[in-house]
């Protein structure tokens, strides 16, 4: 399977992504003391896990070697950028190579560092990392509704909502829908547009645009991207 051998070379993975808040490195071992913190917390579950209650133990710990530090996603620590402090975990996973798409995911385990533009910056940083230069085309998650402060946080981040499967987690004693979010390349790269034309962030990786090609008649995005090289396709 493609996504296994380029998980298993993570050469097209780079060691540290840095943006203005916060700095993106790949987990070491011993980020698995700090995911068992995490993923133990009643409130971190209760907004992200479909089973009430938080992992077990033992489910922490084949989480994080599957899915931090395995091949099942491609996962990055979040680390504050002026201090170096580990305070969450942001993942792509469901790499589709066919279809250009992968599944976003992340977790701020560190509560007090909620609210201060850690999670956007770091879900910004995975969006740019993805469409340009993993090349894909489409990113897509899902959030329970009550889940505000991450729905906020993924529509400034360039996601927009599009579906709604109603009524789908019972939580707090009542029903709740999950919602359906999803960012486009052609989305993001406006969105990267808009920001070089306000002189905005330049961490945002997007790849060069031919200007002899015609619009609307360019390449599939995937196929300009790692993943191409990759796949030869
Ligand atoms: C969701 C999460 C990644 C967001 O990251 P964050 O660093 O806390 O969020 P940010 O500070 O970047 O952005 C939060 C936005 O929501 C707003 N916000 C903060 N608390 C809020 C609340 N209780 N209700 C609604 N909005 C809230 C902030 O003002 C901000 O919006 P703004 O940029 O327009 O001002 C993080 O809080 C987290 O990991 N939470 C626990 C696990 C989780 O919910 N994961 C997502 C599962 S789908």
């Amino acid at each position: 399977m493609v996504y296994r051998a380029l998980m298993a070379g993570r050469a097209w993975f780079p060691d540290a992504v840095a943006g203005r808040l916060v700095v993106l490195r790949r987990h070491v071992p011993e980020n698995l003391v700090a995911f068992r913190r995490w993923y133990a917390d009643p409130e971190i579950a209760r907004l992200a896990r479909y089973t009430e209650g938080p992992m077990r133990l033992d489910e922490i710990d084949r989480f994080f070697h599957a899915r931090a530090v395995g091949s099942d996603a491609l996962a990055m620590a979040i680390h504050v950028q002026k201090t170096d402090r580990l305070i969450g975990t942001c993942a792509l996973s469901q790499l589709d190579g066919d279809n250009g798409s992968a599944l976003y995911h992340i977790t701020i385990g560190e509560k007090n560092a909620w609210g201060e533009g850690y999670g956007t910056e770091a879900t910004s940083l995975m969006v740019a990392h993805a469409f340009g230069a993993l090349g894909l085309h489409r990113i897509s998650l899902s959030v329970f509704a009550f889940n505000e402060r991450a729905i906020r946080s993924y529509r400034t981040a360039g996601f927009s909502v599009e579906g709604r499967a109603r009524e789908a987690i019972w939580r707090d004693g009542r029903w709740w829908d999950e919602i359906s979010m999803s960012i486009l390349e052609p989305e993001w790269r406006r969105r990267v547009e808009i920001e070089q034309d306000k002189g905005g962030p330049d961490q945002v990786d997007a790849p060069a645009v031919d200007p002899s090609r015609e619009p609307g008649v360019r390449e599939p995005p995937m196929r300009r991207g790692v993943m191409a090289r990759i796949t030869g396709r």
